[in-house]
């Protein structure tokens, strides 16, 4: 429920950001003064809820994992935007916020000469941000730019690694057969959640080692159950049945 109100405030504040930015693009145009603080509050409006409602769905976890955006390098374009967009708006909040406070003292506004011009072109080159991050958005939503979930049947394929024996004996009554923990309520879902097996294998080992309590719960640490070579055959397993690149290593999984 809250992650459906983030995500329609999220949406809510890309829509005023498109009209009330072409809204000051008219008004800059004519330089239209009231036009111009009108449409500028606007977009502060706009500012707020985008930054507000992306933020809280990012660090409060709503829907997914922080690190299911962070391994996304449509996230990290989308974020390069918003820093250009950021950049832009420099110029126009230091011409138009005095022109705020001499309204709010009932003090003549007079604008400089070239300030509206020099205005209108940033403004305007914010509006392809705008596009570029609503295709962005559209393509991380289904799930563009994650790796490729590995296909169940890749698991026969990999059976006969070293690996395979201690995931059966020691992982699998959490993790699952299929690697799913299942659907991550269990355990970590290795394919579903194609972030955990992104990481290195440096931090993964030491998660074998030494267990690892988080949203989903704690596992064990396996360290004195299982000797390094069987803790890097595990993983070996890991990465090979469920990793991103099984599904292309096995022929049978398609
Ligand atoms: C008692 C249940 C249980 C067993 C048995 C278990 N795990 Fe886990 N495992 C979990 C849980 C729960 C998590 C998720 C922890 C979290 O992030 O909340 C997890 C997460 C993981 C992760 C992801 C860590 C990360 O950084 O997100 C790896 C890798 C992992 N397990 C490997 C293994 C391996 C290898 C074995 C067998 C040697 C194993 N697990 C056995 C419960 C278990």
């Amino acid at each position: 429920m809250l992650a459906a109100i983030a995500s329609a405030l999220h949406v809510l504040g890309i829509a005023l950001a498109a009209t009330f930015g072409t809204l000051r693009l008219v008004a800059l145009r004519r330089k239209d003064i009231p036009g111009t603080r009108l449409a500028d509050n606007g977009n502060g409006i706009a500012a707020i809820l985008l930054f507000g409602a992306g933020f809280w769905r990012l660090f409060a976890e709503l829907e997914k994992p922080l690190g299911f955006y962070t391994a996304n390098p449509i996230f990290w374009t989308k974020m390069g935007v918003v820093a250009v967009m950021v950049g832009l708006e420099m110029y126009p909040q230091y011409v138009v916020l005095p022109w705020h406070i001499r309204h709010s003292r009932k003090q003549p506004i007079e604008p400089k000469p070239g300030q509206f011009e020099r205005m209108f072109k940033l403004c305007a080159l914010q509006l392809p941000c705008i596009l570029v991050l609503i295709v962005c958005a559209a393509l991380m939503s289904r799930g563009v730019g994650l790796p490729t979930p590995a296909a169940p049947a890749a698991a026969a394929m990999t059976s006969r690694l070293p690996g395979a024996s201690v995931y059966a004996t020691y992982c699998q009554p959490c993790h699952q057969p299929d690697g799913r923990g299942l659907g991550g309520k269990a355990a970590g879902d290795f394919v579903g959640d194609p972030t955990i097996l992104a990481k290195p294998d440096a931090e993964l080992l030491d998660v074998i080692a030494r267990g690892k309590t988080g949203r989903i719960g704690s596992m064990p640490g396996w360290g004195a159950a299982l000797s390094p070579q069987q803790q890097r055959d595990v993983l070996a397993y890991l990465r090979a049945t469920f990793g991103q690149s099984a599904a292309h290593a096995s022929p049978a999984a398609r």
